[in-house]
């Protein structure tokens, strides 16, 4: 198994490029599943979730290739409708085919997706919005068994903000008979980019950028085009490399309006930030000011920034409470952060972070994407080396980290 061995450095500098965002891209990916013939996604990156989505399209009948960065999607003949074990287990995302499925062919068998190492994460939002639209739903060993003769559009209130529910719902209510609204639908610019997706399909959806969306059904869609949008999570990890460095670093190709909030707790922390149209640099403090977290849906601060941004509040001059109100559980990362000599603590879902003055290198272990893009950052930041192990985990989200890392002055070897 793969490992990263980093010698602490914090002398990045440099310029840093985001790639296409993973979380836009898988919903895209099963939409072209509700149209027959060739859709193609430019700014596409070379990441392992997204070769188990080509993998669990081409299981279900389509023809996916990639070249470069240019992903080609064929959904001409879909002759499968089953997301089997192996591949829902390894990606939960894999349950974006089941509305596709159920809107283009009538019936879906998913496997139910397993916890996994951020929390229990269930998924009674989706079934309950294929329901809403129609869908019998049957659940029976470990399968989701889903049937409808034709969706009918529906009033669907979400109890709870979920990006993927939404997702669902949308990719299945756009084929569906009559007008379906979607209320405290998420708001995340992953979803914004998959109703762009689907209207250029040829859907119906109005509401982007609100919480009530609404979908008037059309009988068809066709294939279409589109250049995925950037990776919020990885321009906010390489923000954050920056404000642990001591020189200035910009990361590029990204959207400034995305990260509102992770800008404004950076500023918070004593950086400098210069906004740019699609570029952000970073001049880091001299010194790091604690600063509280709450992650939130967005526009609230990301879930899926609070591992990399503990990493910062370790080095701080003082304490700062970092509460996960998305995934309670999502704290796998502290008890590795500490073996390098941070001081944290957790208590239910808030972990309590005293910044000590320095991190000192160990070997640590991977245990889910985040966390482990935190422990890079960490190992970059720490004095001596740092062994991250499992490292597969980060492969999943981030192209290439440690040559994109590498070429701003980080000191990380793949072995
Ligand atoms: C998406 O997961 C992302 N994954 C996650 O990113 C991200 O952490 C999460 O949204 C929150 O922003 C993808 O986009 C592929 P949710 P998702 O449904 O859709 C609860 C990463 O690192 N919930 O918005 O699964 C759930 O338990 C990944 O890239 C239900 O109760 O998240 C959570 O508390 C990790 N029932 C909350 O809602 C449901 O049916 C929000 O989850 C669904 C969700």
């Amino acid at each position: 198994m793969e490992q990263f061995i980093i010698e602490g450095n914090r002398n990045l500098s440099g310029t840093i490029p985001v790639s296409g965002a993973k979380n836009a891209i898988l919903p895209a990916m099963a939409a072209c599943l509700l149209a027959p013939g060739t859709s193609t996604l430019h700014n596409v990156p070379h990441l392992i979730d997204l070769k188990t989505m080509s993998l669990l399209l081409r299981v279900l009948g389509a023809k996916v290739e990639m070249e470069n960065d240019v992903l080609s999607i064929d959904a001409s003949h879909i002759d499968s409708y089953e997301a089997p074990y192996e591949l829902v287990n390894k990606m939960r995302a894999s349950i974006y085919v089941l509305g596709p499925l159920l809107a283009r062919l009538g019936i879906a068998k998913v496997s139910f997706p397993g916890g996994c190492a951020i929390g229990t994460r269930p998924v009674d939002l989706h079934l309950m919005a294929m329901e809403a639209l129609g869908a019998h739903i049957t659940v029976e060993h470990g399968y989701i068994n889903a049937k409808a003769d034709k969706l009918v559009g529906a009033d669907i209130y979400f109890p709870k903000s979920s990006v993927g529910a939404t997702i669902n719902a949308l990719m299945a209510a756009v084929l569906a008979k009559g007008v379906t609204s979607l209320f405290n639908a998420a708001m995340e610019p992953e979803i914004d980019a998959t109703i762009d997706f689907l209207n250029l399909m040829g859907a119906q959806i109005s509401g982007k950028g609100t919480t009530t969306l609404v979908i008037e059904g059309v009988e068809k869609l066709h294939p279409t085009e589109m250049e995925m949008i950037p990776d919020r999570i990885e321009a906010g990890t390489f923000l954050i490399a920056g404000a642990l460095s001591t020189n200035p670093v910009t990361v590029t190709n990204c959207n400034p309006n995305h990260l509102t909030l992770p800008m404004e707790k950076l500023r918070a922390s004593g950086c400098e930030l210069e906004v740019e149209n699609c570029s952000i640099t970073v001049y880091p403090p001299e010194i790091i000011q604690p600063v509280d977290i709450i992650t939130l849906p967005y526009p609230g601060f990301p879930t899926d920034l609070q591992a990399q941004f503990t990493v910062l509040m370790c080095l701080a001059d003082g304490i700062s409470f970092i509460e996960d109100t998305i995934f309670p559980d999502r704290f796998a990362h502290v008890a590795e952060l500490n073996r390098l000599q941070a001081d944290i603590r957790v208590e239910q879902n808030i972990a309590r972070v005293k910044g000590v003055k320095k991190l000192s290198g160990a070997e640590v272990m991977a245990t889910d994407l985040r966390a482990s893009a935190a422990l890079v950052l960490a190992g970059i930041a720490a004095e001596g080396k740092t062994v991250i192990s499992r490292i597969y985990h980060i492969d999943r989200g981030y192209d290439h980290i440690e040559k994109k890392l590498n070429a701003i002055g980080a000191k990380i070897t793949r072995s």
